[in-house]
């Protein structure tokens, strides 16, 4: 399958502190991949790099084989690569409505079909972003990047700080975001449990490189290769 994403040889950080080393990494078209690591490993740090915010100490990022190199962000999000940053990002003086409508784009992804994925946000739309719970925000940060219509998704973290049953709930949500297969997604979670179940592959990272890229399903079976891999136990 051709690679919708790929990291080659990606050393990257910002300015001259180098954090993420060598990641070698591809991802085909319609795959999602999980990626785990403790705090301070580089999975924003990955994520950022993707989007072009960090600097580029060598390597190539391409999309669907065109390089990335030296492209700014704004480019990056209209050649199909959407991004839920870690801090959701909502703008507070804005409404629901106008949160969603600011990057979006003509495609499959409609309100409709956002409104259909999270109900809670089509009772919300004329609440400003800063009337919204944890959960309410999140739901709006996945919803306005799926309104820019990518074809990668990376998810920094969504379900943290989140209440348990909201947790229960935005899983379900990522399950049916994964059966799309015209969405590849990359979701960083440090909520091991969903990230395994989430998807068939999970890369762990540890001081900014790769220490595990491969299937979820031996990792769900075996807790304590899982905590060695983290660096949670030695
Ligand atoms: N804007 C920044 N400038 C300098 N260093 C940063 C910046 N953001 C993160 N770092 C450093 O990069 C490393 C990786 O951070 P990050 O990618 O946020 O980790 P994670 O998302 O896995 O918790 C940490 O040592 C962090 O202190
Ligand atoms: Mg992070």
């Amino acid at each position: 399958m051709a690679s919708a994403l790929q990291l080659r040889g990606v050393s990257a950080g910002y300015g001259e502190t180098v954090v993420l080393e060598d990641i070698d990494l591809a991802l085909a078209c319609g795959e999602c991949i999980s990626v785990v690591g403790r705090n301070g490993v580089g999975k924003t740090t990955l994520l950022s790099t993707v989007m072009g915010h960090t600097t580029l100490h060598s390597g190539e990022v391409t999309l669907d084989g065109q390089s990335l190199n030296g492209m700014p962000c704004f480019r990056r999000a209209l050649a199909g690569i959407g991004f839920v940053p870690q801090e959701r990002e909502i703008f507070p003086s804005l409404s629901v409505r106008e949160n969603l409508g600011i990057a979006a784009r003509p495609g499959a992804w409609t309100h409709a079909r956002v409104f259909e994925l999270f109900p809670r946000l089509a009772e919300r739309l004329d609440n400003m972003g800063n009337q919204l719970s944890g959960g309410e925000q999140q739901m709006l940060s996945i919803g306005r990047a799926l309104l820019t219509n990518p074809t990668i998704l990376l998810m920094d973290e969504p379900t943290e700080g989140l209440a348990p049953v909201i947790v229960e709930a935005l899983t379900a949500v990522l399950a049916r975001l994964a059966a799309d297969s015209a969405l590849s997604i990359i979701l960083v979670e440090q909520n091991s449990r969903v990230a395994l179940n989430f998807s068939p592959r999970t890369v762990i990272l540890d001081k900014g490189r790769i220490v595990y890229d491969g299937e979820s399903a031996p990792l769900r079976a075996d807790p304590d290769r899982l905590a060695k891999l983290i660096g949670i136990v030695e």
